[in-house]
């Protein structure tokens, strides 16, 4: 295993186990919903995310307990994401992670109240004084997370990519939607380290930069795979974008010009980083990786 593949591991275990914490099994009447949540949040997953706040943090030197705090209330809301994406009203699909979806194992109704559940967790965790002790920094996580996942983030995103069908047809148009339905929340991740260790603007500028880039190049690659990968690899569906008429870098560009655009944004992603010394090289892997994933 190379150096990133044990980090991102080693972060996964690490973030699991605090999901595994905050969501508790119980025996109230809604324990259905726990599991649920449970099941949604603790089936794998490459923790990307929770990846990027950890490093991110790092470099800022901040407490790690308080960063997997920040770190497992980013992957609750991916997870949520999911969830919400994979229901029969959005992109109707039963892989996800290699396992049934939420909504196959369970019901249509707990996945939307599992999803519920788990956003509304996110905000809870970060409003915690083990995530932060400055309340001042709690709020800005905060009010970063409702914009980075609200009406013009993700929710924003999503919304446009179920209603693109012709409608986004250029460049610039499927720029903005992906910005919005993956960029936010990849962006959110990686400003939380930022923001915990009170970074100064041009340094929080640098990050901003790399997180814009790696965003846009994490989703041309999600969109390659649903064309070239295959769903033993993925865990989940695939060909299904062009069936659905969705707007994407690919069915814009086409793979190849597609591809090459990823490469462009991966080496500006990295750029970006120039300020920093070898503490930021982890993320730097984590640009590479994101373009050369197979999953
Ligand atoms: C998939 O995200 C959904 C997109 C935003 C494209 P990931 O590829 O990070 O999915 P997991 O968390 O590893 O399952
Ligand atoms: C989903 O994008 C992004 C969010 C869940 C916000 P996709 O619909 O392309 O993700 P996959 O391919 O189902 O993972
Ligand atoms: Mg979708
Ligand atoms: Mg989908
Ligand atoms: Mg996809």
């Amino acid at each position: 295993m190379s150096d990133f593949e044990t980090a991102l591991s080693e972060a996964a275990a690490r973030v699991e186990a605090e999901l595994d914490t905050l969501l508790a099994v119980d025996a109230a009447p809604e324990a259905r919903l726990i599991e649920a949540m449970r099941y949604a949040v603790l089936n794998g997953g490459k923790r990307l995310r929770p990846f990027l706040v950890l490093q991110s943090a790092d470099l800022f030197g901040v407490d790690p307990m308080a960063s997997l705090s920040a770190a497992a209330a980013i992957e609750m809301v991916h997870c949520y994401s999911l969830v919400h994406d994979d229901l029969p009203a959005m992109d109707d699909d039963s892989l996800r992670r290699g396992k049934p979806t939420v909504h196959i194992a369970f019901d249509e109704a707990t996945a939307i109240l599992a999803g519920d559940a788990l956003l509304t967790l996110a905000f809870e965790t970060l409003a915690d004084e083990r995530t932060h002790r400055a309340p001042s920094v709690r709020a800005e996580l905060m009010l970063r997370l409702a914009r980075a996942a609200g009406a013009h983030g993700m929710v924003g995103g999503q919304m446009i990519d179920l209603t693109a069908d012709g409608a986004v047809s250029d460049i610039g148009g499927v720029t903005r939607l992906q910005r919005l339905k993956t960029g936010a929340l990849i962006e959110f991740a990686c400003m939380a380290g930022p923001v915990m260790g009170s970074a100064s603007t041009p340094l929080r500028e640098a990050v901003r930069g790399y997180a814009h880039d790696l965003g846009l190049a994490f989703q041309i690659a999600d969109d390659l795979l649903d064309i070239e990968g295959d769903a033993a690899e993925t865990g989940k569906a695939v060909g299904k974008d062009a069936d659905q008429g969705k707007a994407t870098f690919v069915s814009i560009l086409g793979p190849e010009r597609a591809r090459s655009q990823a490469k462009i944004l991966v080496d500006q992603a990295v750029e970006h980083l120039a300020v920093f010394d070898h503490k930021a090289d982890l993320l730097r892997e984590a640009a590479q990786f994101v373009i050369a994933r197979r999953n």
